[in-house]
């Protein structure tokens, strides 16, 4: 049995109709990250700030999981291998593929977030200013997404799993936001094999073993029947 971790990025939704972020048709091409994606952006215009995640958050209701994400759910349920799923996506399309063992380090558009009294409920599919926090009472809701500037969640609990992993796999991530971007480097510190899957180098291909290019639908499949022994 192999410890595998996988770490996803916004790649592997691309292919369930999802924008990635820095394409040239990308999401940060329209809206400047610290407008959105800043607890000062949110404070300045919490309104601009909401609009864009409920935007986000009807586009992944709308869409499904691909053959990427299902696949990664039989790696799983399989049971030969001990797998962890590490998204960088706040999209759910990895638990409604079916993967369990899975940690949203950035958050989920599926939550929200009392910005002033730290309370977390199920995010409504639309999320206004006015909203009031369940606890607290105030109108602070944000979506529980980390933002540049904030700590990634369970931090302490992915480099453990990342130490005694045997094998680190990055998909669909193009290695700009740390500390996701410092995984391979810190796996391969720990002496781990490591492995990306992407649709082109990403900024840091030369860190893994070894990497193999193609869209996430076609390759990640293949690469998890051969951990099955079926290829
Ligand atoms: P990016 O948009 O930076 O990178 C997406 C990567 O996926 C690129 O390397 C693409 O080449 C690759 N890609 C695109 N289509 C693909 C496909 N069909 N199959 C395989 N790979 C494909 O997105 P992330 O790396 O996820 O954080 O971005 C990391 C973080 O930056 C996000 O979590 C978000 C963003 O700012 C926050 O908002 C805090």
């Amino acid at each position: 049995m192999a410890r595998i971790v996988v770490l996803t990025g916004a790649g592997i939704s691309a292919e369930s109709g999802l924008r990635t972020f820095r394409a040239a048709d990308g999401l940060w091409e329209e809206h400047h990250i610290e407008d959105v994606a800043t607890p000062e952006g949110f404070a300045r215009d919490p309104e601009l700030v909401l609009r864009f995640y409920n935007a986000r958050r009807a586009a992944a209701a709308a869409a499904t999981p691909n053959a990427a994400h299902r696949a990664l759910a039989r790696l799983e349920a399989d049971g030969r291998h001990e797998v962890l799923i590490v998204t960088q996506n706040v999209d759910d399309l990895h638990e409604r593929g079916g993967s369990r063992s899975l940690i949203h380090m950035h958050g989920a558009l599926t939550g929200a977030l009392c910005a002033r009294c730290g309370h977390r409920w199920t995010a409504p599919a639309v999320m206004r200013v006015s909203d009031p926090c369940p606890a607290c009472a105030r109108p602070a809701a944000r979506p529980d997404i980390v933002w540049f500037g904030e700590m990634p969640y369970r931090m302490e609990e992915i480099w453990q799993a990342l130490r005694r992993a045997d094998l680190f796999v990055s998909i669909g991530t193009s290695g700009n936001v740390y500390p996701a971007a410092g995984f391979v480097a810190d796996a391969g510190h720990a002496g781990v094999e490591t492995l990306e899957l992407n649709l082109e180098p990403s900024a840091g291909s030369r860190l893994f073993d070894a990497a193999r290019h193609g869209p996430a639908t076609r390759i990640v499949p293949k690469w998890v029947a051969e951990m099955l022994g079926e290829a």
